[in-house]
């Protein structure tokens, strides 16, 4: 059944254009996927803006001034500090709870303490702040909780630093030299924003129904968890370390392909050839690598490429964010917290303009199980 449509029912929605949009555009031209950010190719804006800039042109529609900017940066930064609830259930929660669980129950958190609260679902602009400071909270909280988790004392916010700068300082003690920063706040502009993934469409379903903007992004953390979505950038990490050399790639994925097993941060539901995000972050992982003196993992990574490459599955933008961001001294465990923190700035956007067009989302399902069946008493079923 894999994909494959049979009178108007599409198996996973596959080709099924469910929304009209214009934040996002993916096409695969000349046997290459090309990317575009509301008509910016995503190869012009991983290199010439910062998450900031993206995130402004993803909600408002355009890239801002250097005014715009300013004051946007100005928002993002007054907003960055956590409510008390938020900072007490942070550390209350128990050591063991998965990174996204937490962050999916802080989201729901700051929906209490939102200013814009008690807003219509439909009021633009109060969901446009909501936006702005969900994009400051999460990044805050993400790393809040990582110190608390770890027994060590919370770094509060630099006011000094930019969004990427601030959040890896937030959570390693440093700040990061000018190519970690760039390498990282270009890795945030790539994961910001995917036209209708799995965790955009359920984002857009939850307010198609008017429901408050903070439900559908808690809708959307809890998507982006699974390892075949966001949780794969994690398993990618995993994966490296399981070949552990190049001499080993090639036996080691001849046999994981053997036994029908998924390599996680390879294939992609639109890009058949090429993920242009992947081909980006691969030139930021050599950087990285070589500033560190340290290419051991990029040698391992290339016969994997080669191998699974062979099977006609390229890598996606998973497979090289699990080594840049293992460079950078991040925890593992925050790998996919930190797609869901880029990712916000998408999928508001996406849940904005849901909202300014909106039609209830509603599918229907085809009925495949029994009919016409007589209820017998119940001591004679
Ligand atoms: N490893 C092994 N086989 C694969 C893989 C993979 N990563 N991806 C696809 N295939 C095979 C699959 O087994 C199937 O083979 P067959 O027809 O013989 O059963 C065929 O390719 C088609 O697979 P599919 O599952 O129907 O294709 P899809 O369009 O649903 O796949 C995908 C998209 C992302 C779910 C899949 O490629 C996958 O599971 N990849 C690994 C998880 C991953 O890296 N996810 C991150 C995606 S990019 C970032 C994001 O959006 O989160």
């Amino acid at each position: 059944m894999n994909g494959v449509a049979q009178d108007g029912y599409y198996p996973g929605l596959e080709g099924v254009i469910s929304s009209q949009t214009a934040i996002s555009n993916i096409v695969e031209r000349d046997g290459a996927g090309v990317l575009e950010y509301r008509g910016y190719r995503i190869e012009d804006l991983a290199s010439r803006v910062g998450y900031e800039e993206a995130a402004f042109l993803l909600l408002h529609g355009d890239l801002p001034t250097r005014l715009q900017l300013g004051d946007f940066n100005e928002r993002l930064r007054a907003a960055r500090d956590l409510p008390g609830p938020l900072i007490r259930v942070l550390g209350e929660l128990p050591g063991s709870a998965s990174p996204m669980d937490v962050l999916r129950t802080s989201v729901s958190l700051l929906a209490h303490d939102d200013p814009d609260r008690d807003a219509a679902a439909t009021d633009h602009a109060a969901n446009v702040r909501k936006a702005e400071r969900l994009i400051a909270r999460m990044a805050t909280a993400i790393a809040y909780r990582e110190r608390l988790a770890s027994g060590l004392a919370p770094i509060p916010p630099d006011d000094r630093l930019g969004h990427a700068a601030n959040f890896l300082r937030m959570v390693t003690g440093e700040v990061p030299s000018e190519a970690m920063r760039r390498a990282f706040d270009g890795s945030l502009v790539l994961y910001a924003e995917h036209e209708l993934n799995a965790s955009t469409f359920a984002a857009r379903v939850t307010v198609s129904t008017l429901s408050d903007l903070h439900s559908g992004i808690v809708a959307a953390v809890g998507t982006l968890k699974g390892t075949l979505h966001g949780g794969a950038n994690e398993e990618a990490w995993k994966l490296l370390e399981a070949v552990g050399s190049p001499g080993r790639a090639e036996a080691w994925v001849a046999g994981a392909l053997a036994r029908h097993e998924r390599l996680m941060g390879f294939g992609h539901r639109v890009y058949k050839k090429s993920d242009p995000r992947a081909v980006i972050l691969k030139e930021y992982c050599r950087e990285i690598a070589a500033e560190k003196g340290d290419d051991r993992w990029e040698r391992i990574a290339e016969p994997i490429e080669v191998a699974v490459g062979r099977k006609g599955l390229p890598p996606n933008v998973d497979w090289p964010s699990a080594r840049l961001y293992h460079y950078l001294g991040i925890p593992l465990r925050l790998y996919t917290p930190i797609f869901a923190m880029a990712r916000v700035a998408g999928w508001a956007a996406h849940a904005i303009e849901q909202i300014d067009h909106n039609r209830l989302l509603r599918p229907r399902g085809r009925y495949i199980g029994p009919t016409h069946r007589g209820v017998s008493e119940i001591d004679r079923r």
